[in-house]
This record gives structure tokens, C-alpha cells and sequence, in this order.
């Protein structure tokens, strides 16, 4: 049977990695790479972690079968983290989350949701998206079409475009939004523009799916939430799919977590029910480790707020970075404007290189990116800035 297999091609990312690794220039960078980074090129275990591993040790008695929803201590914090502990579509029973093996295992359930509610829901996406996404939704069978997002000449978002391309869209489309640090672009909606989306998308009546991979990332932690908020306020239905794996730093364990909300506790029970039936057909539960960590922390008044510092320090050190390269690039005299990263928030951003320019980096300054200049800015550091500002300067 295996005859009717063809390989298929290595993600681009890996290439990049790969060519990194055999680098042996000491100078060498590597910008394609989507984990966090440290000042010393590290991505850390955090502390809070650390910390809620020691109590978990100490405290778990079994590792006995969890069940399809996974933690729930985890779940209904998430829940409050999501949707603010205050709200009325918690308070009412209308919100619930179950956990995801990471975030893109929710973007998964969430699509075999609405496969089993609208087979012929088309999602939209923003113009571009995370390349995962593209892939994803169609491996679930569903259609996928993209609205105006980003403005590569000009680096902008597209606003009115957007705007316009959902204010035509019908009940029974899908609306995916980036809820901040836009994956690959890094711009968002500012937060008026927000309200104005979510009201189309009351007006309209389609299913909001948020994808929110980087809470704490933009603007701080419940900031991050605010299209959540906004539309939980407006919208009758919505899905969350959320991504522990760069707040909480726990990447290789695996949380995340779908929200749904529906406009009624009994149908939320009913949704519950089948995403439980869909979890326990993809993969029977998720794993109980990272979010029975997560469980601790956020339960614990000094881990939590270890763990808001923590977020903290990643997000300043971030924009930090965008601020002193857009500084060295008009020290530099550089002919191009790069202020547009100070503009733009998260880990990433387009640098507008073309793909030749892209592959001179690698070959005369053993600076690896993707081909489309999308880099990662928590790669630079104190000593690493002079020397890619340089090699810009000469590429461009
Ligand atoms: C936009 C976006 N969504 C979802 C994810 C999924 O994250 P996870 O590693 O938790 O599956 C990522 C990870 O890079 C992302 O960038």
C-alpha cells in the first residue's frame, strides 16, 4: 500500500535549522527559529514552572487515567484567564474548556467541531496566516478562504479591507482571528479597531474562532483577551483555541485548550459532549503533565503572580529588542524605514527582504531566515544587533 505514498517535503523551517546547525561561523544567527529566546539564546524553563513541578511531585498520587476533557483545575482557569472571571457568559454557564494536546490540538478539535456543526462552514483567514492553519482546516475537510490582513508594501494592517471582506460574509462562515502578536506579520487591530470587528461579526452572525497562541505577548495578560471579551459581550457562539506553550514556556508538553461559548448552559453541555466524543476519538485524552503544572500556578496566588512576572519580562525584553533594532537600523542610516517593528508586537515580523536577499544573509553572513523574511526578534541580543544591522545594511 505504501507505494501510493509520495515524501512529502520538510517544512522550510527545518531546512533552516539545518543549515544553521552546520554552520560553524561563531557569528552565526538563527532568526526562523518560533520559540522564545533569551538574552543568552536560551529558552528557559520558567520559575513559576520550576516551582508548581517541585509541589507536583510531592503532591501527585496517581497517574491513573484522566478522561477526554483532561485537568479540569486547569480548565475553568483557563476559562477565567479567557473569557475574565467576572463575565457573564461564565458566570451564566455558557462558556466551558476542556484541554488540548497544545494549541494546535484545539485548532484541531475546534475544526472537527465545526465539520460536525457546518460541514460546509468556510473558514476565513487572515492574508497570511500562521502556515499551520492552512494546512490544518482543509486536513479537517473544510473550505478555507482568506480576507485582506496585512499590507507587506507598507507594512500596515489592511483595515478597511478586512473590514469591508467581513462585513459581506453570512451566518455559517467562520471568522479565524489572531486574538494579538499576529503569526507571521505581527500587527493587530489597535483596540477600537477590535470593537469595530467585533461588532461586524455580531452583525453578520458568523462563528468567531480565536486563536490566541501568545497571551501576554502584546500588551499583558488579560490585555491580550480583549477581541475574546469583546466578542463573548456581542456573539450568541464562539471558539477559543488557546496555546500554552510560549506563556507558560512549556512548548514540548503539549497544552492547550478549546473555550466554546453557545447561548445556553444546556447547549454549552451539549458542545462539551462532543468535543469530548472528538477528543476521545483523536487521541483518547490529552496529557496531564504541563496542565496540571499550569493547574498549581494558576491556583496559587505567589506562582501566579511569578508567573505575570515572568510573562512580563519575556514581552519587554521583545519589544525592547524591536525598539533598539529599528534605533540601530536609523543610526545605521539605512535607506529603509524599519520603524514598523517598533509598531508591530510578539515574536515576529516580516523584514521585507525579497527571497534573494534573504539567501545572501545565510551565504555571506550565516544569517538564517525563511525565505518570505519573517524573523524571529527574541533571536538578537546585546551582541548579535550590530552585526545584523551590518549585514542588512549590505544586503539592501
Ligand atoms: C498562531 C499560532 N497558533 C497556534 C500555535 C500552536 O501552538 P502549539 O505549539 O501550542 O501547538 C502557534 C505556534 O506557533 C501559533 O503561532
Amino acid at each position: 500500500m505504501f507505494e501510493n505514498l509520495e515524501a512529502i517535503a520538510p517544512d522550510p523551517i527545518l531546512g533552516v535549522l539545518a543549515a544553521f546547525l552546520a554552520d560553524d561561523n561563531p557569528q552565526k544567527i538563527d532568526l526562523g527559529v518560533g520559540v522564545y529566546r533569551d538574552e543568552a539564546g536560551d529558552t528557559p524553563i520558567l520559575e513559576c514552572v520550576r516551582k508548581a513541578e517541585r509541589v507536583l511531585l510531592d503532591t501527585q498520587t496517581t497517574k491513573t487515567y484522566l478522561g477526554p476533557a483532561g485537568v479540569a483545575g486547569f480548565n475553568s482557569a483557563m476559562s477565567e484567564r479567557l473569557f475574565g472571571a467576572d463575565s457573564e457568559a461564565l458566570n451564566s454557564g455558557r462558556v466551558r474548556t476542556i484541554q488540548t494536546p497544545g494549541g494546535t490540538g484545539a485548532l484541531r478539535l475546534a475544526a472537527d467541531l465545526i465539520r460536525a456543526a457546518r460541514p460546509d462552514s468556510t473558514v476565513w483567514a487572515s492574508d497570511p496566516t500562521w502556515a499551520n492553519h492552512l494546512a490544518l482546516f482543509p486536513a479537517a475537510g473544510l473550505n478555507m478562504q482568506a480576507y485582506p490582513y496585512f499590507d507587506a508594501a507598507r507594512s500596515r494592517l489592511r483595515f478597511d479591507d478586512m473590514l469591508e471582506l467581513l462585513s459581506q460574509r453570512e451566518p455559517g462562515d467562520t471568522v479565524l482571528f489572531h486574538a494579538c502578536c499576529h503569526n507571521p506579520c505581527g500587527v493587530s487591530p489597535s483596540p477600537e479597531q477590535w470593537v469595530q470587528v467585533a461588532d461586524i461579526c455580531a452583525d453578520r452572525g458568523v462563528l468567531p474562532l480565536v486563536d490566541i497562541a501568545y497571551m501576554g505577548f502584546e500588551r499583558g495578560i488579560e490585555d491580550d483577551t480583549l477581541i475574546i471579551r469583546l466578542l463573548a459581550e456581542r456573539c450568541p457562539e464562539m471558539i477559543v483555541a488557546s496555546s500554552c506553550s510560549k506563556n507558560f514556556a512549556m512548548y514540548r508538553e503539549r497544552v492547550g485548550a478549546v473555550s466554546i461559548l453557545s447561548q445556553s448552559a444546556a447547549k454549552t453541555e451539549d458542545v462539551v459532549s462532543v468535543l469530548n466524543s472528538l477528543s476521545r476519538k483523536n487521541y483518547s485524552m490529552p496529557p496531564a503533565h504541563g496542565p496540571a503544572v499550569i493547574d498549581i500556578i494558576l491556583h496559587s496566588d505567589e506562582l501566579s503572580s511569578l508567573w505575570e512576572q515572568e510573562v512580563a519580562g519575556m514581552r519587554e525584553r521583545i519589544n525592547g529588542l524591536r525598539s533598539d533594532l529599528a534605533q540601530r537600523t536609523r543610526d545605521a542610516g539605512l535607506q529603509r524605514d524599519f520603524s514598523f517593528l517598533e509598531e508591530q508586537t510578539g515574536m515576529f515580523s516580516f523584514l521585507g527582504l525579497s527571497g534573494e536577499q534573504v539567501d545572501r544573509l545565510a551565504d555571506e553572513f550565516s544569517i538564517y531566515t525563511v525565505r518570505s523574511s519573517r524573523i524571529n526578534l527574541a533571536s538578537f541580543n546585546a551582541s548579535n544587533l550590530d552585526y545584523f544591522v551590518d549585514a542588512l545594511g549590505q544586503v539592501l
